[in-house]
């Protein structure tokens, strides 16, 4: 068996165990999907959205890109979070990055990979930032951890910063922005506690987020 002939395979058998513990799973799911939950995730093999938080199909809607960047222009992503926000209703927007980023750590070595170098920029925007307190962190692991924090911590901020989430809180609706990180070494995701599901709460809880990691 080929390697996509045994993804195939193990489709058939996924998609049977489901419908043997419930066979209209898929029929249901099919009409609708109403997830609680939107992830920005970083497209790291190994952090499948899903799996980390134990979700099943119909459960998180998921955008993921390199270092989990949230940029201001980016249609891909705003689209993502406007059909997340004003279609389906999710309650909470999660950026979780991760430690031992790829992409964090070839922005921070100012590695020349490519076109992606453009993409890490704003990765780089996000070290430039916080130069002064980063400067001060000697070991390159240290370093690569506080700026794959701080990246997440950032973007969280972006998300805030949307007209889709600004509309949605001017109209009362409930919607919270939260910034986590998984460990790749022991698949635990940390809570970096920058949750705002109100506008008045976003300084204190970005300048609280900041200073936890800096
Ligand atoms: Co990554």
């Amino acid at each position: 068996m080929n390697s996509l002939e045994r993804l195939l395979e193990n489709n058939r058998v996924w998609s049977e165990t489901i419908r043997r513990q419930q066979p209209d799973f898929f029929e249901v799911l099919a009409h609708q999907q109403s997830p609680e939950f939107l992830w920005i995730g970083c497209s790291d093999s190994r952090v499948p959205a899903n799996q980390v938080v134990g979700l099943k199909p119909g459960e998180v809607f998921v955008h993921r890109n390199v270092a989990n960047v949230v940029v201001h222009t980016d249609l891909n992503c705003l689209s993502v979070i406007q059909y997340g926000v004003d279609v389906l209703r999710v309650r909470h927007i999660i950026v979780c990055g991760h430690y031992g980023c790829g992409g964090v750590i070839a922005a921070m070595r100012n590695q020349k990979l490519g076109l992606i170098d453009n993409w890490l920029r704003h990765v780089q925007d996000v070290q430039e930032k916080y130069a002064a307190p980063l400067g001060k962190i000697t070991g390159e692991t240290q370093l690569a951890d506080r700026l794959c924090e701080l990246n997440v911590i950032e973007q969280a901020l972006n998300v805030c910063q949307t007209t889709v989430v600004q509309d949605a809180w001017t109209r009362g609706q409930e919607v919270s922005v939260h910034g986590w990180i998984y460990g790749l070494q022991n698949g635990l995701v940390r809570d970096l506690k920058m949750s705002i599901g109100h506008r008045h709460e976003l300084a204190t809880a970005y300048a609280a987020a900041v200073a936890a990691v800096e």
